[in-house]
């Protein structure tokens, strides 16, 4: 069943392309330039008309959240907020018309996401959710869904369903998007984008032996940083779960520019600095934090675009990862950081499919 890996966690981590390829397969219509999600077809229309959404997930699938967020307000317009739904359930939220609840699993089975579905939709609100696990609790508690389809995920760190999910929530921001005001030319650049994206990744995973070698040199570091800005922060919240989850190494995510307001003080000489850096809207005022960071002798691992050659001024180590629309960027730019937690926990000697303390779902409070 490894195929040859040595761990679940590598084996899915290399089956990205093609399970992210499943995931879009048939729900890509280039012919009529739109978006086709059969599991939500029927309530398209109200959710086109949404005032509002709450993602409600935990863990990396709150990641995910965090990153449709970003998307749905970003392309669709429409305001959304991310609960953790260990937080949401206990909450006392206001579900108005128009509030649509998204809920996200992997398992469909997590505790405390489905009491906050429950909670919700007995407020009234209509819950769509984005599971992998085909007729699992979550899957049949929904008014409706959409599948990841990736296969089943082993090891206890997420890595194929996460990027799953961030293409789900595409997906649908693309198409609310489009039925709201999003005109043809750009729904078809978006459309083409998605497409390349398993590609990409592919590409990102033969770098796996440079990424190996950073890992390795700064493994025996205690604290280590992640951060991103826009849609590269909850890339760097989840690259830095990835590391604690397996390696037991203390890490933290955060906004870059949130450095200066505390967590800089952590920064001394050799502290690995990981920056999710590639070109987009706050491209520049990210050059600005890493080099901040180097003043203070921290080293700098920085994940960029491919041929961004100025980055070396400022990064100890750079990671290529190849260029799309700063919309799909997140789906490429976490498969470094996975590569380098999982090799960090396996040259610390860690059974990184199954690591101390955790459990692959969640069905307890
Ligand atoms: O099955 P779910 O997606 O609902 O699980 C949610 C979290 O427990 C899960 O993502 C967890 O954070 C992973 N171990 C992260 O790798």
């Amino acid at each position: 069943e490894l195929n040859g890996y040595e761990h679940y966690m590598l084996k899915e981590i290399f089956e990205q392309p093609t399970a992210l390829s499943t995931c879009l397969g048939g729900r890509i219509d280039t012919v009529n330039n739109k978006i086709v999600l059969g599991g939500i077809a029927n309530l398209t229309r109200e959710l086109t008309r949404a005032k509002k959404f709450i993602i409600t997930s935990c863990g990396t699938a709150w990641h995910a959240g965090l990153i449709g967020e970003y998307l749905i307000e970003q392309i669709a317009r429409i305001p959304v907020e991310v609960e953790y739904a260990s937080e949401l359930r206990y909450r006392n939220p206001i579900i108005e018309d128009g509030t649509f609840v998204i809920a996200i699993s992997q398992s469909g089975e997590t505790a405390d996401t489905l009491a906050a579905i429950e909670m919700c939709k007995e407020r009234g609100a209509v819950v769509m959710g984005a599971v992998n696990v085909v007729g699992s609790t979550i899957a049949r508690t929904t008014d409706c869904g959409v599948y990841l389809r990736v296969g089943p995920e082993i090891g206890v760190a997420s890595t194929k369903a996460f990027t799953a999910q961030v293409a789900v929530l595409t997906m649908l921001a693309i198409e609310l998007g489009r039925r709201k005001h999003v005109g043809p030319a750009q729904t078809a650049a978006y459309l083409k984008e998605l497409q390349a994206v398993p590609g990409k990744i592919a590409s990102v995973l033969n770098m796996a032996e440079h990424i190996k070698q950073i890992a390795i040199e700064y493994s025996a570091e205690n604290n280590w940083l992640f951060m991103g800005r826009g849609l590269n922060y909850p890339v760097a919240l989840e690259g830095a779960l990835k590391l604690k989850e397996i390696s037991y190494i203390h890490a933290e995510g955060l906004p870059a520019a949130e450095m200066k307001h505390g967590p800089i003080a952590l920064i001394s000489k050799g502290t690995p600095a990981v920056f999710v850096a590639t070109r987009g809207s706050q491209y520049e005022k990210i050059i600005g934090n890493i080099e901040e960071v180097r003043a203070r002798g921290g080293k700098t691992i920085v994940v960029a675009t491919q041929g961004d050659d100025e980055i070396k001024r400022c990064a100890d180590h750079v990671i290529y990862v190849p260029d799309t629309i700063e919309e799909m960027q997140p789906m490429v730019n976490i498969v470094p950081l996975q590569i380098l937690a999982y090799y960090a926990a396996v040259h610390r000697g860690y059974d990184v499919d199954k690591p101390r303390n955790l459990a692959k779902s969640v069905t307890v409070e």
